[in-house]
């Protein structure tokens, strides 16, 4: 059957008028409608794109959790941003317009800006040097360790017009890290930066590349992008300039974009998890920009005459999905800067909003709550009228930023959301949708499950959970955006999604919702912790920690904080010989950086003699997450396995007393 996707707006349910409020009823039984036929609804989405060729079933479930969406169909990313709208009246819209960070307090703002047309020229030159130089082609995996800089997304869409693989490391991890990633990802050449700018500061990213290349033996060539000016080490066998190697690259070429499978991977992108290394989360092509497309249009209220600017950082899949494929797609004039939004003052954000005229802002809440930190006086210094729309992703928005932000930029009036979604989903699949209908806006929820996504909240047995009773967020279908896989280990894409719940995708976080079906997702109902936003595992430090020569074990849990909501903290056990000091507490900080990278920084260490564990040997994290938090222990046995309420007791005794004992002795 095949239905055209604006079916169920045919049924006199939203009217005209997208943004007339609708009630909250009409929504439930639209809702319902596209999840029932959920295939058919999402079809019709993914015909609005240009496909090279049509699919010929709409999903294959045949071997789940592996689903493929629209498989027989073949179609290019590239070809979508770039080639659709060069031979339509966008080629000379602007597409990107970049900032960079000033170099001082007082220099003239760089700004670069590229049309639809520049980006289509500049993607065409490097796919040709991809190819020609460099011999990528479909099948193989390039990384990219670069700055915020437009050639980051050139460097995407050129990947994605060969059809080859990329995976992006995000700039501020370290070379352990990158390595794995790499490695990880057979990844054969690199293209990084000599440098990028954060605060005045320079970040040698050549340096990192370097030393991640000694343990990423698959990296055979490294790109290096001339952008700071400083100087690097090059070795001639292996590196080169791009700049160099653009001039003896024509001016002008054309690269025919290669037809892909709906199903083939546009990227591998790497996320934290409980256990083990990071999990390369593959994203297909065909479903995951149908969900971008819908998502770019339904939450964003994508308009020709927008600038639109997502604050992330294209390391994170935010930038992937809502910096580059998603509004490029839609042709938008999108907007990316380098750097800090407060530096080299407070109002850098503020005046970003006001010099380019920015209309929809999407945002997180530990840039607003840094906003919230400097004072509404830096924003009262500039224009931000512009702005008719905002979102905030990336972790559970406290009321006061919402608030704050709402009245300060929003003017008390314009719709605010906070987008749920994850690496894992591809793009937002809880949230408002102002521009699509206007249901009543609930301030500080997530909104409702967007069409298409039967979203619920479970017990520990899977029931539904009743109405504003806490249980677990499930995605009952499958969706167009969703992972093929864990790039090298299906097994564990299976056990850590899909097996607590059988049949329906488990994302790790706790979550309530109310009787209109408004969700609240509250946090990770595992071990990830969440820095300003972004996902550390408590494995990753505990795992870089006890590489120290000085620690026989570690726990690492998570402490609440004001401005990055969560950060880590680590329960040390030292070797034997081994004194606790000062000083060894700040090299066990600095070693868990250089292991993991800057946002790993621990806001503390303590020093213990032994850590509660269940019979089985694992650490009673939320023991040592309440004594951390001067909390009492509670009712939290049933959380723990196999431990009995004395042990947990008596666990939770011990440490308290060591911390205080040890934390006396030093005062
Ligand atoms: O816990 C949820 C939280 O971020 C996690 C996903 O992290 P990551 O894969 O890094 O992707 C972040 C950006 C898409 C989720 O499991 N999270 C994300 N957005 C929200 C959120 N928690 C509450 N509200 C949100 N709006």
């Amino acid at each position: 059957m095949s239905v055209n996707w604006a079916l169920p707006f045919d049924e006199k349910i939203v009217p005209e008028n997208k943004r007339t409020l609708i009630p909250i009823e009409s929504y439930q039984k639209l809702h319902k409608n596209t999840v029932a036929n959920y295939r058919e609804f999402w079809a019709g989405v993914a015909s609005e794109l240009d496909w090279f060729k049509r699919w010929d079933r709409i999903l294959d479930d045949s071997n789940p959790p592996f689903y493929k969406w629209f498989p027989g169909g073949q179609l290019n990313a590239s070809y979508l941003c770039l080639d659709r709208h060069i031979h339509t009246w966008r080629k000379n819209k602007l597409a990107i317009i970049w900032e960079g960070e000033p170099t001082e307090n007082g220099a003239p703002t760089k700004i670069r800006k590229l049309t639809y047309q520049d980006l289509y020229r500049d993607v065409n030159r490097i796919s040709y040097v991809l190819r020609e130089k460099y011999g990528i082609r479909k099948g193989d995996t390039i990384g990219f360790y670069l700055p915020m800089i437009p050639e980051f997304p050139i460097f995407m869409l050129a990947a994605a017009r060969l059809g080859a693989c990329f995976t992006v490391i995000f700039s501020g991890f370290s070379a352990d890290s990158l390595a794995d990633r790499l490695v990880d990802a057979d990844a054969k050449l690199l293209v990084t930066a000599d440098g990028g700018r954060r605060r005045g500061n320079l970040i040698k990213l050549k340096e990192v590349a370097d030393k991640a290349s000694e343990k990423a033996a698959c990296v055979k060539k490294i790109i290096v992008v001339r952008h700071t000016g400083n100087d690097v080490s090059m070795n001639r066998d292996r590196d080169a300039f791009l700049d160099d190697i653009l001039e003896e690259t024509p001016e002008t070429v054309y690269v025919e974009p290669e037809p892909v499978r709906s199903e083939d991977p546009l990227y591998i992108l790497h996320t934290s998890g409980t256990t083990g290394r990071p999990k390369g989360q593959v994203h297909d092509t065909g479903g995951y920009l149908t969900l971008l497309h819908a998502t770019m249009r339904w939450v964003f209220d994508a308009r020709d005459d927008d600038v639109y600017w997502c604050t992330a950082d294209i390391g994170w899949v935010t930038g992937h999905s809502y910096i580059v494929f998603g509004p490029l797609m839609e042709g938008m004039t999108g907007l990316m800067y380098e750097g800090a939004l407060e530096y080299p003052e407070p109002d850098r954000w503020v005046s970003i909003i006001e010099r380019h005229g920015v209309n929809v802002l999407y945002t997180s809440p530990t840039a607003i709550r840094s906003f919230m930190k400097n004072g509404e006086e830096w924003v009262k210094k500039h224009d931000t009228s512009s702005v008719r729309l905002m979102h905030s992703v990336g972790e559970p928005i406290n009321p006061e930023a919402f608030r704050w932000m709402h009245r300060h930029v929003g003017r008390d009036k314009i719709p605010f959301g906070s987008t749920w979604w994850m690496t894992e989903t591809g793009g937002i699949l809880v949230s408002h949708t102002p521009g699509l209908y206007m249901v009543p806006m609930k301030p500080g929820t997530n909104g409702l499950a967007i069409l298409g996504i039967d979203a619920d909240v479970v017990d520990d047995d899977g029931k539904g959970q009743k109405s504003l009773e806490r249980g677990y967020l499930v995605i009952r279908n499958p969706w167009p955006g969703m992972p093929l896989t864990i790039h090298k280990d299906p097994d564990r894409y299976r056990e850590v999604y899909w097996i607590k719940f059988p049949g329906s995708f488990y994302p790790g976080d706790y979550a309530v919702r109310d009787d209109d079906g408004y969700f609240w997702i509250l946090g990770r109902a595992d071990e990830v912790i969440k820095v300003a936003g972004h996902r550390l595992g408590t494995y990753e430090l505990e795992s870089a920690l006890i590489q120290h020569r000085a620690v026989a074990e570690a726990a690492a849990v998570a402490v609440p904080d004001k401005l990055k909501g969560e950060v880590p903290v680590a329960f040390v056990i030292l070797r034997a010989g081994q004194a606790p000091s000062e000083q060894l507490g700040r090299e066990l900080n600095d070693w868990v950086r250089e292991k993991v990278g800057p946002i790993a920084s621990l806001k503390q260490i303590f020093f213990v003699s032994k850590l509660p564990k269940t019979r089985s040997a694992k650490i009673m994290r939320r023991v040592v997450q309440a004594v951390v938090a001067g909390k009492p222990i509670g009712d939290v046995t049933t959380l723990e396995d196999e431990a009995s309420v004395d042990e947990v007791n008596r666990a939770f005794l011990d440490l308290k007393q060591e911390i205080e004992s040890r934390t006396a002795s030093r005062e």
